[in-house]
């Protein structure tokens, strides 16, 4: 065995030494080198030898390839560029384009949206995706045994301890943290125990919004609202107010807007009984007890919040059929944003 290998080792060395040209060098190269070629084959075959064999002609193996391999550059080298083998290159065919990539849907809608509030007077507030009781719950007006808890369908972690069901606790992180006058927006990601279908989903996105300062009406929150909607939908957004119940306001309202699939005479995306509106938000003016709860007096202090779902707006504006898609990084869907 040690003999043949030696022997096909100097034939190599020999027809790499001669090879006249790219095409004869291509050819030795298959020849001693190449997929199938004795030493390949031999190499390939070492897993049936005897153990005690297999150590040396492995290694003898090995050498004469790594041999053969430097004769091979050698040749190359002496033939110069018109040794490199295949074929010659059509340097008119149209390139292959890389595909680059690009931010997700769901950032660059919450990027607009900021902007557009940004240009509002709004400034950016965080607040962390494990809440305690106090700032998910209690300090928003839900307290203990109140029938909206068993309405968010919350994820604890430990007794006292949840992912945050709703961006409206941060609003109670930001009054504790600083005096009136208050007015931000607060983007993140909130989680609920639900049952995943098209509409919807256990993790989704939400915008809270909250001003605070003396004098805050009703009238200008449907007046940042309608401009919100204005800029996010398009200029002949016509939007509603209709009486709603949240615990952390009151008044509290659900806001929606004309279904502009239907221009609001009834359709399948905004159903047969909403009267031709799509509901995209709710909001209202503080409720007292939130303003007690972080130490702000509500015979002076007044103001607005609004709570809106990111996912349901992008849904309606871009046509996106199921919820389900922003989340399973399908490539034919995130490239068409
Ligand atoms: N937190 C509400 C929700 O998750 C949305 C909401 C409604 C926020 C009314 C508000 C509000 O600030 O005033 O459904």
């Amino acid at each position: 065995m040690i003999e043949r290998i030696d022997a096909l080792r100097a034939e190599g060395e020999r027809a790499f030494a001669s090879a006249g040209s790219g095409a004869d060098l291509e050819a030795v190269r298959v020849r001693f080198l190449g997929r199938k070629s004795d030493l390949t084959l031999l190499l390939r075959g070492l897993k049936d030898l005897p153990p005690d064999e297999r150590a040396a002609v492995g290694a003898r193996a090995n050498e004469a390839r790594v041999h053969l391999e430097g004769c091979l550059a050698a040749a190359e080298a002496r033939l110069g560029a018109s040794a490199v083998s295949g074929p010659a290159r059509d340097v008119t065919l149209p390139g292959r384009r890389p595909r680059v990539g690009r931010r997700h849907l769901i950032a660059s809608v919450l990027e607009e949206i900021e902007t557009i509030f940004h240009g509002l007077g709004f400034s950016i507030a965080q607040g962390p995706d494990v809440e305690n009781d106090w700032h998910a719950f209690t300090a928003l007006n839900i307290p203990e045994g109140h029938p909206a808890r068993a309405a968010t369908d919350t994820f604890y972690l430990s007794p006292g301890a949840c992912m945050r069901p709703q961006t409206s606790s941060v609003q109670i992180r930001v009054m504790e943290a600083q005096p009136p006058p208050v007015r931000i927006i607060c983007p993140g990601r909130v989680y609920r125990n639900e049952a995943v279908d098209a509409t919807h989903h256990f993790e989704f996105h939400q915008v809270e919004g909250l001003y605070v300062d003396r004098d805050v009406s009703l009238a200008d929150l449907k007046g940042i609202l309608d401009r919100f909607l204005k800029e996010f939908f398009g200029a002949e957004t016509v939007i509603r107010f209709a009486p709603s119940y949240y615990p952390f306001v009151e008044p509290g309202a659900s806001v929606d807007i004309r279904c502009f699939f239907c221009g609001g005479k009834g359709c399948n995306v905004c159903g047969p009984l909403s009267g031709g509106w799509l509901e995209v938000l709710g909001a209202g003016m503080v409720h007292p007890n939130v303003f007690r709860a972080v130490g702000y007096d509500p015979e002076v202090w007044t103001g607005y919040a609004f709570g809106v779902g990111v996912e349901r707006l992008i849904m309606l504006r871009h046509g996106v059929p199921d919820i389900r898609m922003f989340y399973q990084n399908d490539c034919r869907v995130l490239r068409q944003f």
